[in-house]
Order: structure tokens, then sequence, then C-alpha cells
């Protein structure tokens, strides 16, 4: 049978999250694994989109969305990223950030070509480029500090790699890129002429004074830049599937035109919604984003190093690595997320999946986008 299946196809496997995320539901237990972001979605927002649907807003949306949302992300981008983008032609509605991904490879990259990523990796970055046709190679953060490797950086770009795909902040190290790295990395890919690709869906959720820059505004970069985010985290609505891109308006053109194809809109009425209420949530609920995931985070690092866990520092993201050694010793980090789970029924990542070729680390990842009571029995079952 599976000599039928493509290639694409049969090289897919359900992620360990997911199978987490169904084994601590299947048990009672505390799913700290999937990026699920369980928070409530603003009253605003939630009340504008049922207007939305009472009012019959049924049909399609504009392939490159709703008109009025789209000038709302241009005020937040030139407000918030720097980016100065022209809401008719340099800015595209999407399904998530996930659906502006694809569009972005689909219209940059030729079957086969090469595609940059840093390594930890989010999952989805590396096997959509492996789906797609596309050949991801990657360039290893190095600790402490999750340092980028210039030299590898060049060589690979030199060698022909078309798009360089970056997150910041990063899923799932929390790395939030400075602009002194930004501007470097910028001027590689100037130099050899490739796109960039970043990844901002996390761009409210920074720590200690670590500031969000988009690579977009820095000089020169606009025009070789998709800078991708959406509304799944910022306002806690990962099922709605809203995400957007922003870039030169010849890829949008093209980006808009794919997602047409794929899936012909994001979901009107929920546009509709979220552009009801943008102006309602206003600068206040943004900046508002950052000290309550700090909390959150505090709470669960506390609860880890009671336990003997080593949290890594963390810049940004909603999402914890602690290290396990001291307490497992160097069992790998498949078994240790076992362990965790049967120790305390709290389901976790493994570092394993975050890396390419084997490789592995002795950390897990943690989130903490969960509801109060869920972090608090999560607090309680470490303290057990
Ligand atoms: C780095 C990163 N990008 C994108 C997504 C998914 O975004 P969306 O729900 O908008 O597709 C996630 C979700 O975990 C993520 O961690």
């Amino acid at each position: 049978m599976s000599r039928e299946l493509a290639a694409r196809a049969r090289m897919l496997r359900q992620s360990e999250i997911r199978a987490m995320t169904i084994r601590a539901t299947e048990n009672g237990g505390v799913n700290l694994s999937q990026g699920l972001c369980e928070l409530p979605t603003p009253a605003a927002v939630k009340a504008a989109a049922c207007r939305a649907i009472e009012q019959d807003c049924n049909t399609y949306a504009p392939l490159n969305g709703k008109p009025d949302l789209r000038a709302g992300i241009a005020a937040r981008i030139r407000k918030f990223n720097g980016i100065e983008a022209d809401p008719a032609t340099e800015i595209t509605l999407t399904s998530g950030a996930t659906g502006a991904y694809t569009c972005a490879l689909m219209s940059l990259l030729e079957a086969g070509e090469r595609v940059l990523t840093f390594e930890p990796f989010y999952g989805y970055h590396v096997n959509l480029v492996r789906v797609l046709g596309f050949e991801p190679v990657f360039s290893r953060l190095r600790q402490p500090g999750w340092e980028v490797d210039y030299d590898a950086l060049e060589r690979m770009l030199a060698d022909g790699v078309r798009v360089l795909v970056l997150n910041t902040p990063s899923n799932p190290c929390g790395k939030v890129f400075s602009r002194e790295e930004l501007e470097k990395i910028s001027e590689l890919c100037v130099a050899h002429d490739a796109w960039m690709i970043t990844d901002e869906i996390y761009e409210y959720i920074t720590f200690d004074g670590h500031e969000h820059v988009s690579p977009a505004s820095l000089p020169g970069m606009f025009e070789r830049t998709v800078t991708i985010s959406g509304f799944s985290k910022a306002l806690a609505m990962t099922g709605w599937r809203l995400g957007w891109a922003s870039g030169p308006a010849e890829v949008i053109e093209k980006m808009a035109l794919i997602s047409d194809l794929l899936y012909i809109c994001a979901p009107h009425p929920l546009q509709e919604g979220v552009s009801r209420a943008l102006d309602e949530l206003g600068d206040g609920y943004f900046t508002a984003l950052a000290p309550m995931y700090d909390a959150k985070r505090g709470q669960l690092a506390d609860a880890l190093s009671a336990k003997g866990f080593r949290p890594l520092p963390q810049q940004g993201t909603y999402f914890m690595l602690a290290d396990y050694r001291d307490l497992y010793g160097d069992i790998g980090s498949l078994a240790a997320m076992e362990r965790l789970f049967e120790e305390c029924r709290i389901a976790s990542v493994p570092a394993a999946s975050f890396f390419s070729g084997g490789h592995d680390e002795s950390w897990l990842r943690l989130c903490f986008a969960v509801r109060e009571e869920n972090l608090q029995r999560a607090v309680e079952l470490l303290g057990e």
C-alpha cells in the first residue's frame, strides 16, 4: 500500500508534540507540550466575530484579505515593527502564519532549492520545506547564548542557499535576535542576494528588556524580506487561522494567488471580527502581553527549579527549555520526556524534536501559555 503513496506523504509522521497532547488529554495530565495558547480570546474580538457571523458575513473574502484588516495590520506594523507596508499591495491575509510561510516558500523557490534554518528549529519550518520539495540546511545556534555562526552562514549563502528563515523571538529556544545580529545577518543576505523569511509570531512576548527588531525595518531589507506574523498568539486564537505576510508587492501578489489556490481565503467572519476589534483593543492590549507571560514564566521556572530542573535563560516566547541532567542524568530527551510524564503527568517536548540528523540535547520544552488553573496544577504536580 505504501508504495502507492507519494514520498512526501510517506515521510510524514505524527509529531511527538501532537502525540503528547493526546496522551496528556487522555490521562488527565497537564499539557505543556503543544503551543496551543489556551488563554481566552479578548472579549471584544469574540463579540465582533459573533456579530459578523450573525450579520451573514458568509462569503469568500478577497484573496489578499479584507482591506480594513490589511489597513489595521499596516498601522500596527508601522508603529510596532517600524515596517512601512502599503496595505493595498504589500500585505496579504493568510490561513495563519503557517499559510503565509507555505505561500512564501512556494513564491520564492524553485524545486530542490535550499532553505537555511537555524537550529534548534520550529518543526513546521523544516517539514514544510521538505514536503514542498525544497531542501532544508541548518546552522546551529551555539551555547551559551545561542550565538550565530556567521562563518557557516556565509559559507552556505555563498554556496547558493536562496532563502534564510529566521524566527525571532525563537521557538523553542526563546532567543530574541539583537539588532546587531540582525544587521550582520542582513548584510550577508544582501551580499549573497538571498531572501529572508522572518517568522515574528511571538513579537510581543519578550522579557528582561530584550527588544523585538523586525529585519524588514533594517536598511535595504524590506525588498528582500517576507515578514510573517499572525493573530494566533497575540490574540490567543490559534484555531481561528488568521495570519499575514508583508513584503515587496511582487511577492505578496503571488503569495495571495497561491493562498487563493490552496484554501481560497482566511475565514471571512473572523477577519471581520478582528478588524472591528483591533482599534478597541489599542496598544495597551499588546503591551500587556509580555508582563502577563512573564508572571507565568516565573511561576513555572520556580516550580521546575524546585523539582531539580535547570531552566535555560529565555528572552522571549511562551516556551521554556529546562535542563534535566541534575534530576535524571544523561538519559536522552525522549526518555526524559517519558519520565516527566510518568512521574508528574506533565506533557513536554524532547529537545530531539528541534534538531536534524538525530542530534539531541539534555532539555525539555514546556509551554506556559496555559490558563492559571492548569499552570497551578502543573506547579502542584511538580511539587508532589
Ligand atoms: C514559530 C511559530 N510560527 C508559527 C506558528 C503557527 O502560527 P499560526 O497558528 O499563525 O499558523 C507557531 C505555533 O506554534 C510557531 O511556534
